[in-house]
């Protein structure tokens, strides 16, 4: 168990990979695991593509029914609206009606290749949580951030502009996820302790805020997670489980992080 008494979560983002079969096999395959009724068992959790979240929640019902573990389902992204003409998107209420609990925001894919700004994120971040979900903000720095020594500028900046509209009481139920975008998808893990080190600079700055607050705030690791890897990161003072895309595809693997 992480310090403070912070329960771990495992999250597997499957980002946009897979179809309906496929999911609805890895949903069932990992809900089918016993329940293990340990307090240090971590939360589970997955994040499917939108069209495929009604299926996945019902593979995991069936699968927690027959005695299998409670694992918790989110979505990978959200409006910053409400509802309305808005072609292509999906509101958190949405998100809510298909049983999702968590949403990503600020995910660096969707920072580069959706031009993301910081603003957006934050409005994202502020239109989950009021309709009940808990988000996950994302933050990362870029390879040339971190050789240009600007890491813990870059993090600070993310976070400080959802802070700024939130405060420290925005963080009461909200998790955050540091993923540097180097990391993400390369097999190039940040070490424990480059990763320790980020997420430690991101607790400081919330407990400036909220002492208690920051205390009892989960903040995930996500680049490269891997059953070989999982142990170490999770290892860390202030690492409180991980955010894993590619090896959360792959069911043995996933377990092994679940489990690390
Ligand atoms: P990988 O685990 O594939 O590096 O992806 C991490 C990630 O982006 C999770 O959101």
């Amino acid at each position: 168990m992480a310090e403070g008494n912070r329960r771990r979560i495992v999250a597997g983002n499957w980002k946009m990979h897979g179809a309906r079969a496929a999911l609805e096999a890895l949903a069932s395959g990992l809900a089918a695991r016993p329940a293990n009724p340990s307090e240090s068992a971590p939360e589970v959790a997955v994040f499917p593509p939108f069209p495929y979240l009604s299926a996945v929640k019902r593979a995991l019902e069936a699968g927690q029914a027959e005695g299998g573990i409670a694992v918790r389902m989110g979505a990978q992204d959200v409006s910053a609206h409400t509802e309305g003409a808005r072609t292509g998107e999906v509101s958190a209420p949405m998100l809510a009606d298909c049983g999702c609990r968590y949403v990503l925001v600020g995910h660096s894919e969707r920072r580069a290749s959706c031009g993301e700004t910081d603003e957006q994120v934050a409005r994202k971040f502020v239109r989950a949580a009021s309709e009940s979900l808990i988000p996950v903000l994302c933050v990362g720095e870029t390879l040339g951030e971190r050789n240009a020594g600007r890491t813990a500028e870059v993090v600070l900046r993310q976070l400080e502009a959802v802070l700024e509209r939130v405060g420290a009481g925005g963080f009461g139920t909200a998790v955050l996820a540091y993923e540097p975008v180097w990391a993400i998808g390369t097999g190039q893990t940040a070490t424990p302790e480059q990763a320790q080190e980020v997420h430690a600079v991101l607790r400081a700055a919330i407990a400036r805020a909220d002492a208690k607050i920051a205390a009892a705030l989960r903040i995930l690791y996500g680049g490269s997670v891997k059953g070989a890897n999982a142990a170490a990161l999770f290892a860390q003072p202030d690492i409180d489980g991980g955010l894993v895309g590619g090896a959360s595809l792959d069911l043995k693997d996933f377990w092994r992080i679940i489990t690390a």
